[in-house]
């Protein structure tokens, strides 16, 4: 493609899509043609590069002649416009996890499986915020030592759950004295509060998000991790954190481990006595582990602390990326 591509943002009035506006503004200036698609245009405009876009709502016609279609908004409507768009030749990014496991779909984080995005029209999953974050500094250890178990505990921004959670955690906050939920995104308050749930229950008295680290990891990553996870949401606005647990196959010194995680592309290394914070990472498109430091009781144990922006790096900046593997991979499929 010599000139840049006709590019649509569904659900661009929401925090994912507002950010792949920013995200799309800052490493592609010269995009001309952005479309703007959410639920219903309401006469909003939304910001790129500078300019004003009118919001459009989503339709066949609306979708027509994109080149590049990003979704930010519900399963069902990446269900309904995604094959569409894909059959037509377009390059569909699809932040939704309706398709992510599914075999036929490659589920990317282009610094660790970017090899799987081709030139051209297909549809690609970019996967759950707090995965995103998990298997960068994975990849980097799986490179030198096999995995025997992961242990997860999440600590997610209330970003994560979208505009209707910041503003149930922005009421709660103004009217603090009252202590009960002022919005539906949560069934309890979440300002000054720990909730040990991420989306629904599902198997196992795991919830859907504790089943998408553990599912999606190790379709990203090729391998069994044996990954169990305590997903939870705490009343920051915007960064994921994570503290890990590996047992490997055999022990690694954590100053060699931080070296393997240097030299990962994604990923800063904080050496101690700093540790990263989600205020650190906020802004930021890049993962950061600190903490790094081997179990006191198990040499092959070892422990560490990830951050991330879950609305960047975590969602728009993996799916920009894998527009950028895509314009610039060399093969085409037959
Ligand atoms: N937030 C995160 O950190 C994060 C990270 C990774 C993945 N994701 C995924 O990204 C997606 C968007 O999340 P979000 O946090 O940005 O949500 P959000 O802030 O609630 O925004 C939802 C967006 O979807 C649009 N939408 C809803 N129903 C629609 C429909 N029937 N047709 C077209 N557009 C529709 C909304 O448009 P209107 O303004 O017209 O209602 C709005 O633009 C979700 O699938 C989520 O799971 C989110």
């Amino acid at each position: 493609m010599t000139r840049p591509p006709r590019v649509a943002v569904v659900g661009a009035t929401g925090l994912v899509g507002q950010t792949l506006l920013t995200v799309l503004g800052e490493r592609f200036p010269d995009l001309q043609d952005v479309r703007a698609l959410a639920e219903s245009s309401g006469g909003r405009t939304v910001s790129f590069a500078g300019r004003a876009l009118s919001v459009e709502a989503i339709s066949e016609e609306t979708l027509d002649g994109t080149e590049v279609v990003f979704f930010a908004a519900t399963s069902a409507v990446s269900e309904r416009f995604g094959p569409w768009a894909a059959a037509r030749g377009a390059l569909v990014v699809d932040k939704s996890s309706r398709f992510r496991m599914d075999p036929e779909v490659p589920l990317v984080v282009p610094e660790v499986n970017g090899h799987l995005v081709h030139r051209g029209g297909q549809l690609v999953a970019s996967p759950n915020c707090s995965t995103i974050a998990l298997v960068l500094p994975l990849f980097a250890i799986l490179r030198h030592r096999s995995v025997t178990r992961v242990l997860v505990s999440t600590y997610q921004a209330v970003s994560g759950t979208g505009r209707d959670a910041l503003s149930q955690l922005e009421a709660e906050t103004a009217d603090a004295q009252d202590g009960a939920p002022h919005g539906t995104a949560y069934s309890k308050p979440i300002a000054g509060n720990v909730l040990a749930q991420c989306d629904r229950l599902a198997e196992a008295g795991y919830t859907l998000e504790e089943w998408k680290l553990t599912r999606e990891s190790e379709k990203i990553l090729g391998t069994a991790l044996h990954l169990s996870a305590t997903a939870v949401r705490v009343p920051v606005r915007v960064g994921h954190a994570e503290s890990v647990y590996l047992e490997l196959d055999r022990p690694a010194d954590p100053v060699t481990v931080r070296e393997w995680l240097r030299a990962t592309p994604g990923i800063v290394v904080v050496e101690d006595p700093d540790y990263p914070t989600p205020r650190d990472a906020a802004g930021t498109d890049d993962v950061y582990v600190g903490r790094v430091r081997r179990d006191l009781h198990d040499p092959n144990g070892l422990h560490l602390f990830i951050v991330a922006d879950n609305l960047r790096k975590g969602a728009a900046t993996n799916a920009v990326q894998i527009l950028e593997r895509s314009l610039s991979a060399e093969t085409v499929p037959s």
